[in-house]
């Protein structure tokens, strides 16, 4: 008698927690997720100034590989499909070039498409000041016509280690094909 009350007692306990859990699931499909809002946001700019054989002082960036018929000192033709730039640009909080560095973007940004303008970009946002110490790491497809694009923040180190998140760029501004500014808005969904 008492196994047959326990057995009775256990089905009604997994019933109830089966019709609960069918219930959340139903309402997750039926309403909008939540929204979410980031833990953390930042913006900064960077700067970047491609070396053109006669910038060598200034320059940030270094074309290292060009489709046949290119050059390393001018971007090549077809929307610079080939193209693959090296940059160690600085950081800063405003969209002077010459404000105080606050750290150093480094990485590769590569022109992979001959029909529109688009690259794909690969960097780390490096600080190493009173105000952050660490990374921030970056990768993604950046349609460049478009007015903002993002790109996903796919981890961190030091202040940010974990991070997780998206990243906005905004081409804050473009002189010719030397030098450019990205406004970085970035909104971390996971912070630790
Ligand atoms: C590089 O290529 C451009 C055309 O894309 C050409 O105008 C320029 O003269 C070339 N420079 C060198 C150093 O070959
Ligand atoms: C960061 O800055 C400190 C103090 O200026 C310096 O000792 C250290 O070597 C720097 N670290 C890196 C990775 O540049
Ligand atoms: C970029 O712009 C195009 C055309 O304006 C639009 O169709 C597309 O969704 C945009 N892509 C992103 C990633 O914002
Ligand atoms: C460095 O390059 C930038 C972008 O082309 C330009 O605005 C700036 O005046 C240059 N600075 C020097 C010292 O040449």
């Amino acid at each position: 008698m008492r196994l047959i009350s326990s057995l009775f007692l256990f089905f009604l306990v997994v019933s109830a927690t089966a019709g609960s859990s069918g219930r959340t699931v139903a309402n997750k499909i039926l309403k909008k997720p939540a929204a979410r809002h980031p833990c953390k946001r930042l913006v900064f700019y960077f700067h970047d100034i491609i070396y053109n054989g006669q910038n060598a002082k200034n320059a940030t960036a270094a074309i290292v590989g060009e489709p046949s018929g290119g050059n390393k000192t001018i971007l090549a033709g077809q929307n610079h499909f080939g193209n693959l730039v090296v940059f160690d640009d600085p950081i800063t909080l405003d969209n002077n070039l010459h404000s105080t560095p606050v750290g150093r973007a480094q990485g590769f940004y590569l022109y992979d498409k001959k029909d529109i303008f688009t690259a794909w970009l690969g960097f780390s946002f490096v600080f190493n000041s009173t105000q952050h110490k660490g990374s921030i790491n970056f990768a993604g497809a950046d349609p460049l016509m478009n007015k903002t694009r993002d790109i996903s923040v796919i981890g961190g180190t030091g202040d940010f280690f974990m991070a997780r998140g998206i990243a906005t760029l905004l081409t804050d501004a473009f002189e010719g094909e030397v030098y450019f500014r990205l406004r970085v808005d970035i909104k971390l969904y996971e912070c630790w």
